[in-house]
């Protein structure tokens, strides 16, 4: 079978791909935001809700030990996923924004006092960064940032160093920018910052799916990721913590399962994961996201980033051709995604006019506010990739692109 067709043949694995939008055949170019799911994830919630559906940890009948087994089996994929040294190192969140509200609340109030540093890059999604802002204001800490260069979105590491100082206590950063493809070398930062005793998180929102992701490689000490955009349900994501830095923290919030005995004025809390999921979790996300992560890899991972690159280079390179038009993120090394400006043409009209063409697009700042500033534009349009889009696809819409701008007599 030849790789076009391997591809080609994934994609009818994806029942919503198959329609038309105002007329004409869907491109689903807004997978940075949410991917869409296989008939495997989709068939895995429903024979959990229609067989196996009962409360997790608390029942010994057989439909409890029933959720509960394949409730705990999906914490030990998810460690196997991203090679955690054991699933007692995976905490089940509603995603990556919730994974890092959890370390900046339970790390940043028992380690941050006023003075110290948290450390993020120019590059950050409001997840990963808004929660350290709130946290700093609790504690005292400040929040400082490594620059990047310019509209190609990578950072500037030659200022590392000198902002590696003494008071920096946690350096948080994202994998892969959302908003503008780059691969960041986390890798190569963690470990320059482990030298110094920095607890380091990545924020792997965006690449969790698309590359393989080894945290004992990457060497961080929190690893953040959500279900949704790796083809499993929304509302479950995981974070990773190792287990020497996990079992130090307070818990997150209070309540049931959570918890080893309690008394009218005190708790005795249970050990790391538990001890931060309070409550009747959610099981079915956990359920799907399981089937999910046995999809992607069964694919492999290392052959998606290769394809979404493909088709990143692809678009780029079809999108430089054109006059009139800013594109922004690497030129080298690129996620699996495009980024751009159409000149006197605001983000939100090329959305909506690649709508009313079947494409689905995203415009607005992405959540990356601060950066946009930096680049001193207000929004970008931005076309983001997965392994079930074509080459096709991406000609259907520069296509649409270009009579976007003829629209607007350019
Ligand atoms: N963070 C998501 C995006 O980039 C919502 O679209």
């Amino acid at each position: 079978m030849n790789k076009t067709n391997d591809w080609l043949k994934l994609r009818q694995d994806f029942p919503i791909l198959n329609q038309t939008v105002h007329g004409k055949p869907l491109v689903y170019f807004d997978n940075a935001a949410t991917s869409q799911k296989p008939r495997a994830v989709i068939d895995a919630l429903v024979h959990y809700y229609e067989r196996d559906n009962a409360n997790v940890h608390r029942g010994i009948h057989e439909l409890s030990n029933r959720s509960t087994n394949a409730f705990e089996a999906a914490r030990a994929r998810a460690a196997r996923f991203i090679n955690a040294k054991s699933a007692d190192e995976i905490i089940w969140t509603r995603g990556t924004t919730e994974g890092i509200n959890l370390v900046a609340a339970a790390w940043g109030a028992k380690y941050l006092n006023a003075g110290d540093v948290i450390l993020l890059t120019e590059l950050e999604h409001h997840s990963n960064l808004v929660p350290w802002q709130m946290i700093a204001q609790r504690t005292g800490a400040k929040v400082a940032y490594l620059p990047v260069t310019g509209d190609e979105g990578t950072l500037d590491l030659s200022k590392l160093d000198s902002l590696l100082t003494s008071q920096v206590k946690l350096l948080s950063m994202v994998h892969v920018s959302n908003s503008m493809g780059t691969l960041n070398p986390v890798a190569e930062i963690c470990a320059r910052a482990k030298k110094l005793g920095i607890v380091t998180l990545v924020d792997g929102a965006q690449s969790a799916g698309h590359l393989p992701v080894d945290v004992q490689a990457i060497g961080c000490d929190f690893f953040a990721f959500s279900g949704h955009k790796i083809c499993g349900p929304t509302g479950i994501g995981a974070l990773y913590g190792r287990t020497e830095i996990l079992e130090t923290l307070p818990p997150y919030q209070g309540g049931g399962e959570m918890i080893l005995s309690v008394g009218f004025h005190q708790t005795e809390f249970k050990h790391a994961p538990h001890r931060f999921e309070a409550g009747t979790p959610d099981i079915s996300g956990p359920i799907g996201l399981h089937a999910a992560m046995d999809y992607l890899d069964a694919i492999g991972r290392e052959k998606i980033w290769q394809h979404d690159q493909e088709l990143a280079n692809y678009a780029y390179e079809k999108l430089s051709a054109l006059n009139n038009i800013r594109l922004f993120g690497p030129k080298k090394n690129r996620a699996g995604l495009v980024s751009f400006l159409l000149k006197d043409v605001h983000a939100h009209d090329v959305v909506t006019l690649a709508d009313q063409g079947g494409v689905a697009l995203r415009g607005g700042h992405h959540c990356t506010q601060p950066l946009m500033h930096k680049l001193g534009v207000e929004s970008t349009a931005r076309a983001s990739f997965y392994f079930y889009n074509t080459r096709s696809e991406v000609d259907r819409f520069v296509e649409v692109v270009q009579e976007i701008q003829k629209f607007f007599g350019q």
